[in-house]
C-alpha cells in the first residue's frame, strides 16, 4: 500500500480516531477515548498519531513515554485494509517517535487471551518478558470515571 502518510491527529480527526477505535472494539465503557486523547495530546510525552490512506484515516496508535521507557495504547487498523503492513507501519512510527525524544525501550501490555495480537507484536520484534503487572487506582472510580460510566 503506497501513500500512507503518518503524523498526530489534529484536532478535527479525533471523531474519526475514536470511531476507527471502536470498529476495532478498542473502547469500554470505563474509558472515555475522547478524555484519553485529549489528555494524551495535552503535553509533549505523548501523541496520538494517525495513518491516512488517500486523506482516511486507517491506522492509529496512542504513544507515549513517563521519562524511562514509551508504551503504546490503541494500536488500530481498519478492519478492512489489515495483513497489509498498516500495523508494522504505524508500530515503527510510535518507535521512532520514542526514538526521536531518547526513549530506547518500549513495553507493552497484552490481554493474556489476545493471542492474536500476540503473535502480530512477535512477527514485529517484540518478546514476552516475565514479569508482574500490579496496579494501583490513583483517583476513585466515582471521582475519575463519574461523568463517562453510563
Ligand atoms: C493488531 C492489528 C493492529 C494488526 O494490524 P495489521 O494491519 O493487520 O498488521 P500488519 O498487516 O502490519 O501485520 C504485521 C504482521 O503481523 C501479523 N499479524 C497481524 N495480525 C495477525 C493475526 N491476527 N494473527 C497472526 N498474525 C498477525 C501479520 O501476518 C504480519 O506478519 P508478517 O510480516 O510476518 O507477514 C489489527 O489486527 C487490529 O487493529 N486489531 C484490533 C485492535 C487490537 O487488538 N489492537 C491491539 C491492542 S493490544
Amino acid at each position: 500500500m503506497t501513500r500512507l502518510e503518518i503524523r498526530p491527529i489534529a484536532d478535527e480527526e479525533v471523531a474519526a480516531t475514536i470511531d476507527l477505535w471502536k470498529r476495532c472494539d478498542l473502547t469500554v465503557p470505563h474509558n472515555d477515548p475522547a478524555k484519553d486523547i485529549a489528555f494524551a495530546r495535552s503535553g509533549p510525552a505523548s501523541d496520538v498519531l494517525g495513518g491516512f490512506y488517500d486523506g482516511k484515516l486507517v491506522a492509529s496508535v496512542m504513544v507515549g513515554h513517563d521519562g524511562h521507557r514509551g508504551t503504546v495504547y490503541y494500536v488500530s487498523t481498519d478492519p478492512g485494509v489489515r495483513g497489509m503492513g498498516l500495523g508494522a507501519a504505524i508500530m515503527e512510527a510510535a518507535e521512532d517517535w520514542l526514538k526521536t525524544r531518547g526513549v530506547w525501550k518500549l513495553n507493552l501490555l497484552i490481554r493474556e487471551t489476545n493471542v492474536a495480537v500476540k503473535a502480530f507484536y512477535e512477527s514485529i520484534g517484540y518478546d514476552q518478558e516475565p514479569r508482574a503487572l500490579m496496579v494501583k487506582r490513583l483517583v476513585a472510580k466515582q471521582l475519575d470515571e463519574g461523568s463517562k460510566s453510563k
